[in-house]
């Protein structure tokens, strides 16, 4: 990748720019306004909502607002955990639609596998799901779906119904958790994984030891754990709502970290650990 309107392509053919903007924990209203405006103004192509982030209005005026037509933007939001099963997917994809003002989605995901609300007929909840959202594939209103969060018994579970496979996974990873046995499942079935906390939801700014590989690139450690997402082939999806910053984690391309570098980068540990999407409260 060399740029951040370079593409990874899915399994249906559908290019995905390689760099996503993240928006989770970005207020709703001016601040996510300006913020994707100025991710759209540094360079980025690809925004990440999602119905529970609460910012989907700002998003869709943000890109309103954008010198750019539509088509020139990967917009994808996520399906909020309460609204699990075949009406009430249909009806929160309207929702999104609604708040986005747009009239056609570039990808919609499944955002947990197993939400409280569902827990005790996830299977059911999800299967009905799955098939909302195969419809909406169907008939253009989206052109790629898939989920985030989802762990191999989640996925054998959909595909006892599903006629198309997930075509992304978005999950954790960053330094020090690559999570290698989610990873290998989505590689072999050819399902792009995503990065969310790419840079341990800021964590890694203040470790020592990304500091030092840094420096040796003259790069800042959000730069080196972004390209390092890139170089392991997953989308990473850095938030900031600080201009700088933005500008920042989009100047990743002019460096090649060595093999030892990315060893070292992989095995940081920052504390942070991708949560249980079996057992957590919502
Ligand atoms: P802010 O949004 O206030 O600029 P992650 O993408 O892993 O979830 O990390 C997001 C966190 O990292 C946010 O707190 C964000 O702060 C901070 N952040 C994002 N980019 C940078 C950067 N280049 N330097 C320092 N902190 C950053």
């Amino acid at each position: 990748m060399k740029s951040l309107s370079d593409s990874y392509t899915l399994s249906n053919g559908v290019k995905i720019p390689c760099v996503g903007f993240g928006t989770w924990q970005t207020p709703d209203g001016p601040t996510a306004v300006a913020a994707v405006k100025e991710a759209i103004a540094a360079g980025y192509r690809h925004i990440d909502t999602a119905q529970m982030y609460e910012n989907e209005s700002s998003v869709g005026r943000a890109v309103r607002e954008s010198d750019l037509p539509r088509s020139e933007l990967f917009i994808t939001s996520k399906l909020a955990n309460p609204e699990h099963g075949y009406d009430e997917t249909m009806a929160a994809f309207e929702g999104t639609m609604r708040r986005l003002e747009m009239d056609y989605l570039d990808l919609f995901l499944v955002h947990w596998p197993n939400p409280a609300a569902t827990r005790e007929r996830w299977r059911e909840a999800n299967a009905g799901t799955w098939r909302a959202f195969e419809e909406l594939y169907a008939a253009g209103r989206v052109r790629a779906i898939g989920v985030s969060n989802f762990r191999s018994h989640h996925f054998n579970a959909l595909f006892e119904t599903a006629r198309l496979t997930p075509q992304v996974n978005q999950i954790l990873l960053c330094p020090g958790e690559t999570q290698d046995g989610v990873r290998a499942y989505c590689d072999e079935r050819g399902i792009l994984l995503e990065a969310y906390s790419p840079l341990g939801t800021g964590r890694a700014l203040g470790d020592p030891t990304l500091a030092s590989v840094a420096a040796k690139y003259g790069k800042t450690p959000a730069q080196i754990c972004i390209n390092w997402c890139l170089r392991r082939g997953w989308l990473p999806l850095p938030k900031s709502v600080t201009p700088a910053r933005i500008r920042e984690n989009a100047d990743v391309f002019d460096f090649e970290l060595s093999d030892d570098d990315a060893d070292v980068i992989a095995s940081v540990d920052l504390g942070i650990k991708a949560m249980d999407p079996d057992t957590m409260p919502f």
